[in-house]
């Protein structure tokens, strides 16, 4: 196992009801700033159960945080909080607020020149205001971790950056706040989080059972839990264990002291900058070519997957490693999330652009083994035509 240091101070305050102790949570005499996305909190009563839960302290909003969320955006509430002087943040919405809100913790106090060099620099912020979250949309682990990606919209840049600043002091995931989920968002949240776990479990052994099982324990309720939130909406139970899933997949404890890849995530989010896919769409289509074109270098841990996970054991290596990855895309399948580049009409000639921008900022070659070059990321794209 590889040295590591863990340490995720992010208080969680899991089920029904929750978001009424939310003023136990927030310093009293707090100026809040809270923010949201494009109405859902509105409609589903989440921020009506917030305001009420607020009553008395100093509230001052910034709405309309978009999907992908935009610096452009996220400089509007910059503004907005330096004037009003605001010395919290409370983000309540899916992963984009909370990433923004992140943005924001980190940009509101930077004194370091042009914000998007926190971004794009990965400059590190020395301060940050504190924030808390109250999540709507169980996928990212955001509510949870100290990262955020932030889009450019003029350079159509997609980027994450992180810091332990930016764990939010603590997350209320009530799972009666996802019932009112499309199901297309039902679907990323659930891909989103099984490819959060391949990202560390899919590399190569590390003489970490323990993380392992946890990975795959994850992986195996995402599978069964996953269709029952489709097929039965308010489900509670099936709710509220997504909703675990998809934290445990990003607060590090599965990441703590093994390999771990990151090339789908590299790959899909330069789909989503130039095409517009959602995260999870992206996460979907790379994935599973990804772990076919990497089978040799991933063997072990595929044979593993496809036998603690899927119950393979019968047949030829090969073909156990190959029927683990065709599950793999089936069940992405199942839960509504395309598997090829077609369903969104992205077309070969694209591919080209998208390596020359991974090769700009020097980000290839990829992977747990920097092996994914030029030519591999071609030929998962070829192969996710
Ligand atoms: O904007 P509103 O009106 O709130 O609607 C949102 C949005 O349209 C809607 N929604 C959220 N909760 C809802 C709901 N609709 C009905 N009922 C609810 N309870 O869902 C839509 C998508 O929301 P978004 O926040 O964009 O989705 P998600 O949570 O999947 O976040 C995606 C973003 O997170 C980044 C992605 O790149 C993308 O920008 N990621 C962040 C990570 C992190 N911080 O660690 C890691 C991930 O790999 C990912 O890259
Ligand atoms: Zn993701």
């Amino acid at each position: 196992m590889q040295n590591f240091t863990f340490h995720n101070p992010t208080r969680i305050l899991f089920g029904a009801g929750q978001i009424g102790g939310l003023s136990r949570e927030i310093p009293q005499g707090a100026r809040v700033l809270l923010t949201y996305g494009g109405g859902s909190i509105k409609a589903n009563g989440v921020y009506d159960q917030v305001r009420r839960a607020l009553e008395g302290f100093d509230i001052i909003e910034f709405g309309g945080i978009e999907p992908n969320p935009l610096f452009e955006t996220l400089m509007k509430g910059v503004e907005l909080a330096r004037r009003e002087e605001v010395d919290f943040l409370l983000a309540v919405g899916g992963g984009s607020v909370l990433d923004g809100t992140k943005f924001m913790a980190a940009a509101i106090p930077w004194q370091g020149g042009n914000e998007w060099d926190i971004v794009h620099r990965r400059m590190p912020p020395k301060t940050a205001l504190p924030l808390g979250a109250v999540l709507t949309l169980p996928a990212t682990g955001s509510e949870s971790n100290s990262y955020a990606v932030i889009t450019r919209a003029a350079t159509k840049e997609k980027m994450s950056f992180g810091s332990p600043l930016l764990f939010p002091r603590f997350s209320v995931l009530d799972p009666e706040t996802t019932f009112s989920l499309p199901s297309r968002q039902v679907a990323n949240g659930v891909v989103d989080a099984f490819a959060h776990v391949a990202e560390q479990y899919l590399t190569y052994p590390a003489g970490a059972p323990l993380q392992d099982r946890f990975a795959e324990g994850i992986l195996r309720t995402l599978v069964e839990e996953g269709p029952r939130t489709l097929a039965e909406p308010r489900d509670y139970d099936a709710r509220a264990n997504v909703m675990w899933c998809a934290t445990a997949a990003l607060n590090g404890f599965i990441g703590a002291g093994v390999p771990q890849d990151w090339a789908t995530h590299a790959i899909g989010h330069e789909l989503t900058a130039l095409h517009g896919l959602d995260h999870a769409q992206t996460l979907a289509i790379i994935l599973p070519n990804l772990l076919w074109v990497q089978r040799v270098p991933k063997r072990e841990k595929l044979l593993q997957f496809a036998e603690r996970v899927w119950d393979i054991r019968e047949g030829t290596e090969g073909s156990r490693i190959e029927k683990g990855i065709i599950a793999t895309r089936a069940f992405f399948e199942a839960m509504g999330s395309p598997t090829h580049l077609s369903a969104y009409a992205v077309g070969e000639d694209r591919f080209g652009e998208i390596v020359e921008r991974l090769q700009a900022r020097r980000a290839l070659p990829l992977g747990e083994r920097r092996d994914i070059t030029e030519e591999k990321v071609l030929e998962i794209l070829a192969l996710a035509r």
